[in-house]
């Protein structure tokens, strides 16, 4: 039987979702080879300052979890030197096949990821922060990706494991024409605004997505919207628009910045409950919405929809979003459910993994 060529996973961050899919790409390693003809081997888990070289150490990692001891301390920044081992180890990526992933929440890690695909090593990245956050990064990444065909697949950025990205961009190039994406795009924001129109007080609603693992340690970081503003950037970006962080038209959830959570409660509390109290109709459900449209207009803010709609049947903490186009006509193409979360975000990036090593753009 014909042998699969290796394909060397490097994979930056060892975090919730890290940890994970370490396990699931080698606990599924045969299955994966079996069915796509895709051979992984973990050639490096990079860490903030730490590295496990080789699959076995990665091994030995996701087995020990936070117990395992025989990370090595790596070359400080994120330039081409953090992979110099590696290429030393396994051979340089001309002759070897690499797969470069990116499961931190930085934006150090930008810079390497460019010069990763300026190398034609295929770049799979879940990290929301290059794509939306740095000036020019997407553009250059996406066209670095087209002039030399080298796999570059963001799927897990955007409704974590849904297939949102790979939805809008089959659409697109079979050429079809986006008019409009209307999305709920943050789990912790539908797991609170959702309690909230269900008839939780707020305080419960956001306690409620905080016990559940929904919201952050401190849940100002969801309300501020800066994740769900992210996601929306990256919609707007891969539809082709020109969009930049500054130029969504957000209003706010919160009233002003507050230096922690407990400065929050009380006062600013009540103050958006009553906020929200004001937005509620009779028959209506009211969510944190992005949209996005062909004619350059990116907003975020708080909608109001008919009980009676399909947003009136979303659970606490679903994603939804509808894509409107030319031709599926009246009736939006719709992708909803719980993508987020560890595990569920992990086999997500398992799957770009493995479309990257079929070199899948
Ligand atoms: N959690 C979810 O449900 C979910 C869903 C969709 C997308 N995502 C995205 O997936 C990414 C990872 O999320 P997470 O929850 O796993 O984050 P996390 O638990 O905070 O883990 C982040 C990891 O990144 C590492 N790191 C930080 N700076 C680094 C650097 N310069 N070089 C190499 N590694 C570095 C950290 O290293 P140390 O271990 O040394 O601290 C840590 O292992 C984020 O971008 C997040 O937005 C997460």
């Amino acid at each position: 039987m014909k042998t699969a060529p290796t394909t060397h996973v490097i994979q930056l961050g060892y975090g919730k979702v890290g940890a994970p899919l370490v396990h699931l790409a080698i606990e599924n390693r045969a299955r994966i080879e079996r069915e796509t003809g895709v051979h992984m081997q973990y050639a490096a888990v990079v860490r903030s300052s730490s590295v496990a070289l080789g699959d076995d150490l990665a091994l030995r990692a996701a087995d020990r979890g936070a117990s395992f001891d025989e990370w090595t301390q790596r070359a400080p920044g994120m330039t081409l030197d953090v992979l110099d081992p590696i290429f030393d180890r396994f051979g340089l990526p001309d002759a070897t096949r690499y797969v470069l992933v990116d499961v931190t929440a930085t934006a150090e890690t930008g810079p390497l990821l460019l010069e990763a695909l300026g190398m034609g090593i295929p770049v799979v990245t879940a990290n929301k922060i290059p794509l939306a956050e740095t000036p020019g990064w997407f553009e250059q990444a996406r066209a670095a990706s087209q002039q030399a065909s080298t796999p570059f697949r963001y799927e897990c950025t955007v409704g974590g494991s849904l297939p949102v990205i790979s939805t809008l961009v089959d659409l697109m190039t079979t050429g079809d024409t986006i008019q409009r994406i209307v999305a709920l795009p943050s789990s912790s924001l539908s797991c609170i605004l959702g309690g909230f129109n269900r008839g939780l007080p707020l305080d419960a609603a956001i306690a409620d997505a905080m016990r559940r693992g929904f919201a952050e340690p401190n849940p100002l970081t969801d309300l501020a919207g800066r994740d769900a503003l992210r996601k929306i950037v990256i919609l707007a970006k891969t539809m082709g628009l020109p969009t930049s962080i500054g130029d969504v038209d957000q209003e706010p959830l919160l009233d002003q910045d507050y230096p922690d959570f407990d400065a929050f409660q009380g006062n600013g509390m009540a103050r958006l409950a009553a906020r929200l109290t004001a937005a509620r109709q009779p028959g209506m459900v009211t969510y944190y919405v992005g949209s996005t449209s062909a004619d350059g207009t990116v907003t975020l803010g708080l909608r109001s929809f008919a009980q009676a709609s399909v947003w009136g049947t979303l659970e606490p903490s679903e994603n939804i979003f509808l894509f409107s186009t030319s031709r599926f006509g009246d009736l939006p193409v719709v992708v909803r459910g719980i993508g987020g979360g560890p595990i569920l975000t992990a086999s997500g990036v398992l799957a770009d993994i493995i479309k990257a090593a079929q070199r899948q753009i």
